[in-house]
Protein backbone atom coordinates (compact mmCIF):
# COMPACT_ATOMS: atom_id res chain seq x y z
CA UNK A 1 0.00 0.00 0.00
CA UNK A 2 1.23 3.46 -0.62
CA UNK A 3 0.90 6.15 1.96
CA UNK A 4 -0.59 9.63 0.77
CA UNK A 5 1.57 12.24 2.43
CA UNK A 6 -0.66 15.64 3.34
CA UNK A 7 -0.19 18.42 0.42
CA UNK A 8 1.30 21.09 2.32
CA UNK A 9 0.21 24.21 1.00
CA UNK A 10 3.67 26.40 -0.07
CA UNK A 11 4.06 29.64 1.59
CA UNK A 12 2.65 33.11 -0.23
CA UNK A 13 6.10 34.13 -0.71
CA UNK A 14 6.98 31.12 -3.30
CA UNK A 15 4.26 32.47 -5.50
CA UNK A 16 5.80 35.26 -6.29
CA UNK A 17 8.32 35.16 -9.32
CA UNK A 18 11.34 35.71 -7.02
CA UNK A 19 10.05 33.46 -4.16
CA UNK A 20 9.38 30.71 -6.87
CA UNK A 21 12.69 30.41 -8.42
CA UNK A 22 14.62 30.66 -5.13
CA UNK A 23 12.41 27.93 -4.18
CA UNK A 24 12.91 25.63 -6.89
CA UNK A 25 16.36 26.44 -7.00
CA UNK A 26 17.58 25.54 -4.18
CA UNK A 27 15.27 22.57 -3.76
CA UNK A 28 16.63 21.27 -6.75
CA UNK A 29 19.86 18.74 -6.84
CA UNK A 30 22.15 20.21 -8.08
CA UNK A 31 21.11 23.53 -6.42
CA UNK A 32 20.38 26.21 -8.80
CA UNK A 33 19.26 30.22 -8.70
CA UNK A 34 18.51 31.50 -12.39
CA UNK A 35 20.91 34.36 -13.57
CA UNK A 36 18.05 36.82 -13.71
CA UNK A 37 17.72 37.24 -10.55
CA UNK A 38 20.78 38.82 -9.79
CA UNK A 39 19.22 41.77 -11.50
CA UNK A 40 17.88 43.73 -8.14
CA UNK A 41 19.15 47.41 -7.76
CA UNK A 42 22.39 46.69 -6.81
CA UNK A 43 22.80 43.71 -9.16
CA UNK A 44 22.01 46.23 -12.12
CA UNK A 45 24.63 48.60 -10.76
CA UNK A 46 27.30 45.98 -10.03
CA UNK A 47 26.97 44.71 -13.62
CA UNK A 48 27.66 48.02 -14.54
CA UNK A 49 31.16 47.97 -12.83
CA UNK A 50 31.43 44.52 -14.67
CA UNK A 51 31.34 46.07 -17.96
CA UNK A 52 34.30 48.46 -17.14
CA UNK A 53 36.65 46.07 -15.98
CA UNK A 54 39.78 45.08 -17.94
CA UNK A 55 38.96 41.53 -17.84
CA UNK A 56 35.46 42.06 -19.25
CA UNK A 57 36.24 42.30 -22.73
CA UNK A 58 32.22 41.74 -23.86
CA UNK A 59 30.68 44.80 -23.75
CA UNK A 60 33.90 46.86 -24.49
CA UNK A 61 33.95 44.24 -27.86
CA UNK A 62 30.50 44.80 -28.80
CA UNK A 63 30.93 48.20 -28.21
CA UNK A 64 33.10 48.78 -30.78
CA UNK A 65 31.62 46.69 -33.40
CA UNK A 66 28.58 48.94 -32.92
CA UNK A 67 30.43 51.94 -32.72
CA UNK A 68 32.45 50.94 -36.40
CA UNK A 69 29.63 49.28 -38.07
CA UNK A 70 26.53 51.17 -36.47
CA UNK A 71 25.35 53.01 -39.67
CA UNK A 72 25.72 49.58 -41.86
CA UNK A 73 23.99 47.93 -39.26
CA UNK A 74 21.14 50.53 -39.26
CA UNK A 75 21.05 50.41 -43.59
CA UNK A 76 21.18 46.74 -43.90
CA UNK A 77 18.25 45.90 -41.50
CA UNK A 78 15.81 48.99 -43.23
CA UNK A 79 17.21 47.27 -46.11
CA UNK A 80 18.97 48.94 -49.09
CA UNK A 81 16.68 49.14 -51.23
CA UNK A 82 13.12 49.56 -49.79
CA UNK A 83 14.54 51.35 -46.80
CA UNK A 84 12.19 50.86 -44.26
CA UNK A 85 12.04 52.68 -41.31
CA UNK A 86 12.55 50.64 -38.04
CA UNK A 87 11.06 50.67 -34.38
CA UNK A 88 13.49 49.10 -32.09
CA UNK A 89 12.74 46.95 -29.07
CA UNK A 90 15.12 45.45 -26.99
CA UNK A 91 15.18 42.67 -24.79
CA UNK A 92 17.02 42.94 -21.00
CA UNK A 93 17.86 46.72 -22.06
CA UNK A 94 19.65 47.58 -18.42
CA UNK A 95 21.06 51.07 -19.06
CA UNK A 96 21.41 50.25 -22.87
CA UNK A 97 24.55 52.33 -23.18
CA UNK A 98 25.49 50.09 -26.15
CA UNK A 99 22.48 51.12 -27.72
CA UNK A 100 22.83 54.38 -27.94
CA UNK A 101 25.36 53.74 -30.51
CA UNK A 102 22.72 51.92 -33.00
CA UNK A 103 20.09 54.57 -31.91
CA UNK A 104 22.34 57.24 -32.92
CA UNK A 105 22.22 55.46 -36.41
CA UNK A 106 18.85 55.03 -36.73
CA UNK A 107 18.14 58.97 -36.08
CA UNK A 108 21.04 60.12 -38.85
CA UNK A 109 18.91 57.09 -41.14
CA UNK A 110 15.50 58.03 -40.36
CA UNK A 111 14.67 61.23 -37.84
CA UNK A 112 12.64 60.01 -35.69
CA UNK A 113 12.70 56.56 -34.04
CA UNK A 114 10.42 54.73 -31.32
CA UNK A 115 12.39 52.17 -28.67
CA UNK A 116 11.15 50.20 -26.94
CA UNK A 117 13.62 48.66 -23.87
CA UNK A 118 12.12 45.74 -21.45
CA UNK A 119 13.60 44.76 -18.52
CA UNK A 120 13.20 42.74 -15.25
CA UNK A 121 14.83 45.59 -13.42
CA UNK A 122 12.93 48.72 -13.51
CA UNK A 123 16.19 50.88 -12.05
CA UNK A 124 18.80 50.73 -15.10
CA UNK A 125 15.25 51.17 -17.59
CA UNK A 126 14.88 54.89 -15.74
CA UNK A 127 18.30 55.29 -16.16
CA UNK A 128 18.08 54.32 -19.67
CA UNK A 129 15.15 56.90 -20.47
CA UNK A 130 16.21 60.00 -19.33
CA UNK A 131 19.44 59.40 -20.42
CA UNK A 132 18.58 58.77 -24.01
CA UNK A 133 15.77 60.96 -24.44
CA UNK A 134 18.28 63.78 -23.22
CA UNK A 135 21.10 62.81 -25.63
CA UNK A 136 18.65 61.74 -28.53
CA UNK A 137 15.46 64.02 -28.17
CA UNK A 138 14.07 62.43 -31.47
CA UNK A 139 14.17 59.09 -30.01
CA UNK A 140 10.48 58.23 -27.55
CA UNK A 141 11.53 55.45 -24.98
CA UNK A 142 9.29 53.28 -23.83
CA UNK A 143 10.12 51.39 -20.89
CA UNK A 144 8.97 48.03 -19.68
CA UNK A 145 9.38 46.24 -16.45
CA UNK A 146 8.87 42.32 -17.70
CA UNK A 147 10.32 39.13 -17.43
CA UNK A 148 11.11 38.21 -21.39
CA UNK A 149 11.12 34.45 -20.74
CA UNK A 150 7.76 33.95 -19.60
CA UNK A 151 6.71 35.05 -22.89
CA UNK A 152 7.16 38.28 -24.91
CA UNK A 153 4.26 40.30 -24.62
CA UNK A 154 3.19 41.89 -28.22
CA UNK A 155 5.77 44.18 -29.95
CA UNK A 156 3.90 47.83 -31.35
CA UNK A 157 2.87 47.54 -34.38
CA UNK A 158 2.98 50.65 -36.34
CA UNK A 159 3.41 49.96 -40.26
CA UNK A 160 7.24 49.89 -39.24
CA UNK A 161 9.97 47.08 -40.09
CA UNK A 162 10.44 45.70 -36.23
CA UNK A 163 14.09 45.05 -35.38
CA UNK A 164 14.74 42.94 -31.74
CA UNK A 165 17.61 43.52 -29.85
CA UNK A 166 18.74 40.29 -27.83
CA UNK A 167 22.51 42.07 -27.69
CA UNK A 168 25.08 41.93 -24.98
CA UNK A 169 25.52 38.16 -25.27
CA UNK A 170 22.30 37.14 -22.91
CA UNK A 171 20.93 34.59 -25.09
CA UNK A 172 24.43 32.52 -23.93
CA UNK A 173 22.60 32.45 -20.52
CA UNK A 174 19.69 29.89 -21.92
CA UNK A 175 20.81 26.03 -22.99
CA UNK A 176 20.90 25.88 -26.63
CA UNK A 177 17.35 24.22 -26.94
CA UNK A 178 15.74 27.12 -24.69
CA UNK A 179 17.60 29.66 -26.91
CA UNK A 180 15.44 28.09 -29.48
CA UNK A 181 12.25 28.14 -27.73
CA UNK A 182 13.04 31.80 -26.40
CA UNK A 183 13.96 33.23 -30.37
CA UNK A 184 10.49 31.07 -31.45
CA UNK A 185 8.70 32.60 -28.73
CA UNK A 186 10.34 36.62 -30.79
CA UNK A 187 9.71 34.93 -34.25
CA UNK A 188 5.85 34.25 -33.28
CA UNK A 189 5.79 38.03 -32.40
CA UNK A 190 7.39 39.00 -35.86
CA UNK A 191 6.17 39.51 -39.33
CA UNK A 192 8.61 37.99 -42.25
CA UNK A 193 10.95 40.25 -42.96
CA UNK A 194 11.27 41.64 -39.05
CA UNK A 195 14.68 41.81 -37.94
CA UNK A 196 16.63 40.37 -35.24
CA UNK A 197 19.94 41.40 -34.11
CA UNK A 198 22.37 39.23 -31.63
CA UNK A 199 25.00 39.65 -30.02
CA UNK A 200 26.93 36.25 -29.30
CA UNK A 201 29.85 35.65 -27.58
CA UNK A 202 32.44 33.26 -29.20
CA UNK A 203 34.27 30.46 -28.55
CA UNK A 204 37.62 31.66 -27.12
CA UNK A 205 41.27 31.21 -25.01
CA UNK A 206 39.97 29.12 -21.77
CA UNK A 207 41.98 31.62 -19.80
CA UNK A 208 40.93 34.91 -21.36
CA UNK A 209 37.54 33.47 -20.91
CA UNK A 210 37.59 32.15 -17.14
CA UNK A 211 39.32 35.88 -16.15
CA UNK A 212 36.88 37.59 -17.48
CA UNK A 213 33.92 36.12 -15.28
CA UNK A 214 36.47 36.44 -12.08
CA UNK A 215 38.46 39.26 -12.74
CA UNK A 216 41.31 40.54 -9.99
CA UNK A 217 38.68 43.14 -8.18
CA UNK A 218 36.42 40.42 -6.98
CA UNK A 219 33.60 42.63 -8.70
CA UNK A 220 31.99 39.89 -10.72
CA UNK A 221 32.45 37.44 -6.83
CA UNK A 222 30.72 40.79 -5.10
CA UNK A 223 27.90 40.23 -8.39
CA UNK A 224 27.26 36.42 -7.66
CA UNK A 225 26.99 36.78 -3.87
CA UNK A 226 25.00 39.41 -4.06
CA UNK A 227 22.05 37.02 -5.33
CA UNK A 228 22.33 35.46 -1.40
CA UNK A 229 21.91 39.10 -0.40
CA UNK A 230 19.14 39.87 -2.53
CA UNK A 231 17.35 36.41 -0.46
CA UNK A 232 18.42 37.83 3.05
CA UNK A 233 16.99 41.20 1.60
CA UNK A 234 13.67 40.45 -0.23
CA UNK A 235 12.71 36.49 1.41
CA UNK A 236 14.09 36.93 4.95
CA UNK A 237 17.25 34.58 4.56
CA UNK A 238 20.36 34.75 6.75
CA UNK A 239 23.16 33.52 4.33
CA UNK A 240 26.45 35.06 5.39
CA UNK A 241 27.96 35.42 2.28
CA UNK A 242 31.52 35.26 3.47
CA UNK A 243 31.13 31.35 4.05
CA UNK A 244 30.76 31.10 0.49
CA UNK A 245 33.58 31.65 -2.44
CA UNK A 246 32.50 32.87 -5.81
CA UNK A 247 33.59 29.97 -8.76
CA UNK A 248 34.14 30.59 -12.33
CA UNK A 249 34.70 26.84 -14.94
CA UNK A 250 35.08 26.52 -18.11
CA UNK A 251 32.78 23.58 -18.85
CA UNK A 252 34.72 22.15 -22.70
CA UNK A 253 31.44 19.83 -23.34
CA UNK A 254 28.91 21.72 -22.98
CA UNK A 255 30.96 24.72 -24.60
CA UNK A 256 29.85 27.33 -21.39
CA UNK A 257 31.30 28.73 -18.67
CA UNK A 258 29.58 28.25 -15.41
CA UNK A 259 29.39 30.59 -12.52
CA UNK A 260 29.13 28.77 -9.06
CA UNK A 261 29.01 29.80 -5.30
CA UNK A 262 30.38 27.23 -2.99
CA UNK A 263 29.77 26.70 0.22
CA UNK A 264 32.99 26.75 2.25
CA UNK A 265 31.85 24.77 5.27
CA UNK A 266 28.49 22.39 6.05
CA UNK A 267 25.96 24.79 6.77
CA UNK A 268 22.25 25.26 7.56
CA UNK A 269 20.58 28.54 5.70
CA UNK A 270 17.22 29.44 6.22
CA UNK A 271 14.88 31.60 3.93
CA UNK A 272 11.92 32.54 6.44
CA UNK A 273 9.40 34.06 3.75
CA UNK A 274 9.62 30.74 2.11
CA UNK A 275 9.74 28.72 5.32
CA UNK A 276 12.79 26.85 4.03
CA UNK A 277 15.72 25.20 5.32
CA UNK A 278 18.83 24.57 2.82
CA UNK A 279 21.38 22.25 3.81
CA UNK A 280 24.55 22.76 2.30
CA UNK A 281 27.61 20.17 2.17
CA UNK A 282 31.42 21.68 2.30
CA UNK A 283 32.06 22.37 -1.16
CA UNK A 284 28.68 21.77 -2.38
CA UNK A 285 27.53 24.36 -4.98
CA UNK A 286 24.52 26.61 -5.69
CA UNK A 287 24.88 27.03 -10.05
CA UNK A 288 24.14 30.00 -10.49
CA UNK A 289 24.52 31.33 -14.11
CA UNK A 290 25.39 29.56 -17.50
CA UNK A 291 27.04 31.77 -20.11
CA UNK A 292 27.40 29.58 -23.65
CA UNK A 293 29.88 30.44 -25.63
CA UNK A 294 29.48 29.53 -29.80
CA UNK A 295 30.84 29.64 -33.30
CA UNK A 296 29.11 30.97 -36.23
CA UNK A 297 28.01 27.51 -37.40
CA UNK A 298 26.38 27.38 -33.91
CA UNK A 299 24.43 30.87 -34.42
CA UNK A 300 23.07 30.47 -37.63
CA UNK A 301 21.76 26.67 -36.49
CA UNK A 302 19.83 28.31 -33.54
CA UNK A 303 18.77 30.94 -35.93
CA UNK A 304 17.04 28.32 -38.15
CA UNK A 305 15.64 26.32 -35.72
CA UNK A 306 14.04 29.39 -34.28
CA UNK A 307 12.85 30.14 -37.96
CA UNK A 308 15.04 33.09 -38.55
CA UNK A 309 17.68 33.77 -41.71
CA UNK A 310 20.63 34.99 -41.37
CA UNK A 311 21.11 38.28 -43.10
CA UNK A 312 24.71 39.63 -42.50
CA UNK A 313 27.28 39.68 -39.52
CA UNK A 314 29.89 41.94 -38.04
CA UNK A 315 32.99 40.70 -35.58
CA UNK A 316 35.66 42.67 -34.17
CA UNK A 317 39.54 42.03 -35.31
CA UNK A 318 39.93 39.51 -32.84
CA UNK A 319 36.59 37.53 -33.87
CA UNK A 320 35.98 37.30 -30.47
CA UNK A 321 32.41 38.12 -30.61
CA UNK A 322 29.89 38.29 -33.13
CA UNK A 323 26.75 40.46 -34.02
CA UNK A 324 24.37 38.56 -36.24
CA UNK A 325 21.64 40.39 -38.13
CA UNK A 326 19.04 38.20 -38.90
CA UNK A 327 15.60 38.20 -40.99
CA UNK A 328 12.05 36.54 -39.56
CA UNK A 329 11.35 33.37 -42.36
CA UNK A 330 8.17 32.92 -43.87
CA UNK A 331 6.52 29.83 -45.40
CA UNK A 332 7.42 29.39 -48.81
CA UNK A 333 9.43 27.91 -51.43
CA UNK A 334 12.42 27.59 -53.32
CA UNK A 335 15.83 25.81 -53.54
CA UNK A 336 19.29 26.68 -54.06
CA UNK A 337 22.79 25.60 -55.74
CA UNK A 338 25.79 25.97 -57.84
CA UNK A 339 29.01 26.39 -55.79
CA UNK A 340 27.80 27.87 -52.65
CA UNK A 341 24.85 25.38 -52.67
CA UNK A 342 27.61 22.80 -52.33
CA UNK A 343 29.60 24.45 -49.65
CA UNK A 344 26.23 24.84 -47.34
CA UNK A 345 25.36 21.40 -48.19
CA UNK A 346 28.44 20.38 -46.21
CA UNK A 347 27.44 22.51 -43.63
CA UNK A 348 24.11 21.47 -43.48
CA UNK A 349 23.16 19.76 -39.68
CA UNK A 350 20.86 17.68 -38.64
CA UNK A 351 19.04 20.79 -36.79
CA UNK A 352 19.35 23.30 -39.97
CA UNK A 353 17.59 20.07 -41.98
CA UNK A 354 15.03 19.79 -39.24
CA UNK A 355 14.51 23.91 -39.40
CA UNK A 356 13.80 23.36 -42.73
CA UNK A 357 11.07 20.11 -42.29
CA UNK A 358 9.28 23.09 -39.86
CA UNK A 359 8.66 24.32 -43.72
CA UNK A 360 10.55 28.20 -42.74
CA UNK A 361 11.72 30.01 -45.28
CA UNK A 362 15.56 30.63 -46.49
CA UNK A 363 16.19 33.28 -49.27
CA UNK A 364 18.13 32.73 -52.15
CA UNK A 365 20.52 34.22 -54.71
CA UNK A 366 21.30 30.86 -56.62
CA UNK A 367 20.38 28.42 -59.24
CA UNK A 368 18.92 25.50 -58.63
CA UNK A 369 20.75 22.57 -57.69
CA UNK A 370 19.32 19.05 -57.98
CA UNK A 371 21.98 17.46 -55.80
CA UNK A 372 20.91 19.68 -52.54
CA UNK A 373 17.07 18.99 -53.46
CA UNK A 374 18.00 15.60 -53.47
CA UNK A 375 19.89 15.40 -50.24
CA UNK A 376 16.83 17.01 -48.42
CA UNK A 377 14.34 15.39 -50.24
CA UNK A 378 13.23 12.89 -47.42
CA UNK A 379 12.55 15.61 -45.14
CA UNK A 380 10.78 17.99 -47.88
CA UNK A 381 8.80 14.85 -48.43
CA UNK A 382 6.85 16.14 -51.14
CA UNK A 383 6.55 19.92 -50.41
CA UNK A 384 8.68 20.95 -52.43
CA UNK A 385 7.16 23.63 -54.67
CA UNK A 386 8.66 25.62 -57.83
CA UNK A 387 10.31 28.18 -56.21
CA UNK A 388 7.70 30.79 -56.57
CA UNK A 389 5.72 30.64 -53.60
CA UNK A 390 3.27 28.00 -51.24
CA UNK A 391 4.35 25.69 -49.14
CA UNK A 392 8.31 24.10 -49.06
CA UNK A 393 11.17 25.09 -48.47
CA UNK A 394 13.78 28.22 -49.45
CA UNK A 395 17.55 28.04 -48.36
CA UNK A 396 19.41 31.27 -47.21
CA UNK A 397 22.60 31.12 -49.15
CA UNK A 398 24.64 34.11 -47.63
CA UNK A 399 26.90 33.62 -45.43
CA UNK A 400 28.72 36.78 -44.77
CA UNK A 401 30.90 36.69 -41.58
CA UNK A 402 34.17 37.01 -40.49
C1 LIG B 1 24.05 40.97 -19.17
S1 LIG B 1 22.95 42.32 -18.90
C2 LIG B 1 22.99 43.04 -20.53
C3 LIG B 1 22.52 44.47 -20.54
C4 LIG B 1 22.61 45.14 -21.90
N1 LIG B 1 21.69 44.53 -22.86
C5 LIG B 1 24.02 45.05 -22.43
O1 LIG B 1 24.21 44.45 -23.47
O2 LIG B 1 24.92 45.59 -21.78
C6 LIG B 1 21.43 41.52 -18.87
C7 LIG B 1 20.24 42.45 -18.71
O3 LIG B 1 19.07 41.68 -18.97
C8 LIG B 1 18.15 41.81 -17.89
N2 LIG B 1 17.49 40.52 -17.78
C9 LIG B 1 18.05 39.35 -17.38
N3 LIG B 1 17.14 38.37 -17.44
C10 LIG B 1 15.99 38.94 -17.89
C11 LIG B 1 14.69 38.43 -18.14
N4 LIG B 1 14.40 37.13 -17.96
N5 LIG B 1 13.72 39.27 -18.59
C12 LIG B 1 14.01 40.60 -18.77
N6 LIG B 1 15.23 41.14 -18.53
C13 LIG B 1 16.20 40.32 -18.10
C14 LIG B 1 18.97 42.19 -16.70
O4 LIG B 1 18.21 42.91 -15.74
C15 LIG B 1 20.09 43.02 -17.33
O5 LIG B 1 19.75 44.38 -17.40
Amino acid sequence: MHSISPIIPLPEAAQTPVGSEVYIGLTSRPKTLSPWLFYDEEGSRLFERITELPEYYLTRTERDIFAKHGDEILAAASGDRSGRQLTMIELGAGTAAKTGLLLEAAVRRQGQVDYLAIDVSESPLILAKERIERELPTVTVTPRVADYTTGVADFPANGKRRMVLYIGSSIGNFEPPLAVNLLRDVRAHLSPGDRLLLGVDRVKDRSVLLHAYDDESGVTGAFNKNVLERINRELGGNFNTRLFRHRARWNEEQSRIEMHLESLIRQHVIVRALDLEVRLGRGETIHTENSYKYTREGVVNILARAGFCLTRCWTDEREWFGVYLATAGSRGVGWWGGDRGREWQRRLTPDVISAFAAGFLFETDFADDDSLVQSLAHVIDGKRGDGGGGEGFHLNARWSCG
